[in-house]
């Protein structure tokens, strides 16, 4: 949405001026650049972080959907190629399984989380025999952890948790997103709640997803494996170590990021507590400001920390008219996420047109409002009273 000035942007850069200083006086000592220490101080950082055995650093959220998919089949992970997936979410998150050449399902959105609808998957689970299942933690707002773990049990899939846009967002128990799935995907792009410039992370705490992500991420070869790991599979494939490091164990990719990337990242993490409660306040303001006026996600007692508050219109036309009235105010505003992933031509070419009803309201009616840790409660309050002032248009 194009408006004339931006008085508040949908999002801002996390990359502040003295992360800008560090950065630069650390390139003037001329560092090894490409994938080194720094990556490996991130991921230890952020698995700290989250609370998981491992996180690997990759290039994008895309690409941590990609390398968790990927290294799961590699892996045998997966007792077939059957995966459940949701209707809201992003392109990244379903398009690893079309490209490795999966079943994918598509679920509706459930009417209060928007996450992937339980009632739903559990009904595909008695139809079809769903191998994987991929939820997303929609905006920042945690989906249900416990009856999600029950379905696991109960139907044996394997399950990758998309966090991309829900960094920092915690359980009233206190586990963090991105601890549930058996592997969960984080994006750092810009805009999200914190920012590697690009980025992306893989948690998990499973040591043969882990082994085979090393690889998976780096064209497949072995050298980034702990020693022992490495040893073992040099005795079995009988590689004569005069080959090393350039023996390859299984047809990989190039996922990694640089360390330029890491620098920036080990300097997020010491900020991502602090950037995930101003966000998760201003959700709030939100919240008290447009609850009974608008629809928007429900969280119960959990903590949720978006990149953008997600709201629903009234109808299309009131959108439009929100839009409208926003943009000719300087208040940045786009549709909420992608709305129905299954409306969209990269779907519907292969699969035919997905018409969830809960995602569809979320297509046609969705819009966001500003997020990020400086927003102020008293902006929110403006930002509010403008949205409210627009004439409901049904
Ligand atoms: C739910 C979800 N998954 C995946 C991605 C992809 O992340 P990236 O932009 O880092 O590739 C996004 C991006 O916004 C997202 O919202």
């Amino acid at each position: 949405m194009l408006s004339k000035y931006i008085k508040y942007p949908l999002a801002k850069e996390t990359i502040n001026n003295e992360d800008i200083n560090a950065l630069i006086d650390w390139l003037k000592t001329s560092p090894r650049l490409t994938k080194g220490d720094l990556t490996l101080e991130f991921e230890k950082g952020w698995a700290e972080y989250i609370g998981t055995k491992y996180a690997v650093f990759c290039n994008s959220g895309s690409s941590a959907n990609l390398l968790m998919a990927y290294a799961a089949l590699q892996a045998g992970k997966l007792k077939n190629k059957k995966v459940a997936v949701p209707a809201v979410g992003w392109v990244t998150t379903i398009a690893p399984f079309m490209q490795f050449g999966f079943e994918p399902h598509m679920v509706d959105a459930d009417p209060d989380t928007y996450g992937i609808n339980l009632n739903h998957l559990e009904a595909l689970c008695q139809k079809e025999d769903i191998g994987a299942v991929i939820f997303v933690q929609v905006l920042g707002v945690p989906h249900y952890k416990e009856a999600l773990l029950d379905l696991q049990k109960k139907y044996g899939f394997y399950l990758f948790e998309d966090s991309c846009a829900a960094l920092g967002a915690e359980y009233q128990d206190g586990t963090m997103v991105g601890k549930v799935g058996d592997a969960a995907s984080f994006s750092f792009y810009f805009g999200h709640q914190l920012s590697t410039i690009e980025g992306g992370m893989v948690n998990t705490n499973d040591d043969d997803l882990y082994h085979m992500m090393m690889m998976a991420r780096s064209h497949g070869w072995g050298k980034d494996l702990p020693k022992n790991k490495y040893d073992e599979l040099m005795k079995e494939g009988g590689v004569d170590p005069f080959h090393q490091p350039f023996t390859f164990f299984i047809p990989g990719l190039n996922l990694r990021s640089t360390d330029l990337q890491a620098f920036l990242g080990v300097r997020q993490v010491k900020k991502a507590s602090w950037a995930a409660d101003r966000r998760h306040q201003n959700h709030l303001a939100y919240a008290k400001n447009l609850s009974g006026k608008f629809d928007f996600q429900k969280w119960g007692d959990h903590k949720p920390v978006s990149i953008s508050f997600g709201c629903l219109a009234r109808s299309a036309e009131h959108r439009r008219a929100i839009v409208e009235t926003l943009v000719e105010a300087g208040v940045e505003t786009r549709l909420f996420s992608a709305g129905n992933l299954g409306v969209h031509p990269f779907w519907v070419n292969e699969y035919g047109r997905f018409d969830g009803e809960v995602a569809n309201e979320i297509h046609q009616r969705g819009f966001f409002l500003p997020n990020y840790p400086e927003l102020t409660e008293e902006e929110i309050n403006n930002i509010c009273e403008l949205v409210c002032s627009v004439e409901v248009v049904v």
